[in-house]
């Protein structure tokens, strides 16, 4: 796909990769709708940005409020071209501590939030000449389970089983389903506390924005459905 002119929605656009993957599909020429629930963050991303990036206050939990701002945003003037579901977070603790809240926190941002908004989005893409994109972050949670990340893991394997059937079922409809599956990223994921960073030497959101532009601009006929991203070294260099 050519970026130019084209228009993606991005949600979990205030923050981390979110930010990184707005910000390089503005420089392509992509108009982006930055979604995410703290304006003034989106706001001051505009700034950075400028008009190309326009901040959507969205609530991704919030089935009838997504649906009621894509039928109000888009119609067969303005018809959408790129889905990035990123807006997700993770909660973590041994399963007899995982509160029942976190829980369903999880299960309705990383899962059911993407079921909403997809579902909105597809018959738009659908009516799009062009070929269009959906790309999906899961995470290497989505490959595979470890001690207290259980709920995490759950979200993130059924966002790819849901991936994958989206794959098979639009490929035909010129819409390319991809998933990431990226390692740790230096993002606020894990709080504002470097302690609670995973290991010293996490991927740099940029590098992932730019794996994420590799995958939207390959030929129309060739689909990268799956990609694993991960810091070759964990350790930081400057401690061996
Ligand atoms: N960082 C990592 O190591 C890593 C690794 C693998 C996968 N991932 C995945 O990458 C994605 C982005 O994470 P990140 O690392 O960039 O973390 P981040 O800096 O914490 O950003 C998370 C984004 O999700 C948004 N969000 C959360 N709940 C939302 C909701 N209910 N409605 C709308 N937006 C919501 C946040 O915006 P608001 O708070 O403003 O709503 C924020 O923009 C997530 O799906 C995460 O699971 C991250």
């Amino acid at each position: 796909m050519d970026l130019k002119n084209k228009t993606a929605i991005v949600t979990g656009a205030s923050s981390g990769i979110g930010i990184s993957f707005s910000e390089k599909l503005v420089q392509k020429g992509t108009k982006v709708y930055g979604l995410a629930r703290r304006l003034n963050k989106l706001r001051e991303i505009q700034n950075e940005l400028g008009e190309l990036f326009v901040p959507v206050e969205m609530d991704i939990t919030q089935a009838d409020n997504i649906a009621a701002w894509v039928q109000s945003e888009f119609n067969e003037n303005n018809l959408p071209d790129i889905l990035i579901n990123n807006a997700g977070l993770g909660l973590f603790g041994n399963i007899d501590e995982l509160s029942v809240d976190d829980w369903n926190t999880m299960m309705n941002t990383n899962l059911n939030g993407v079921f909403y908004i997809t579902k909105q989005v597809v018959p738009l893409l659908k009516k799009n000449p062009r070929h269009c994109h959906i790309i999906n972050i899961s995470s290497v949670a989505g490959l595979l389970g470890n001690p207290q990340i259980s709920g995490y893991n759950a979200t993130k394997f059924g966002l790819r089983g849901f991936s994958e059937a989206l794959f098979k079922e639009l490929r035909y409809d010129k819409i390319k389903v991809s998933t990431m599956f990226p390692g740790s990223i230096a993002t606020h994921f894990f709080g504002d506390d470097k302690e609670s960073s995973t290991h010293p030497n996490m991927m740099q959101p940029g590098d992932v924005a730019n794996t994420l532009i590799h995958l939207l601009e390959t030929p129309d006929n060739l689909l990268i459905n799956e990609i694993t991203l991960r810091p070759l070294n964990p350790k930081n260099p400057d401690d061996q």
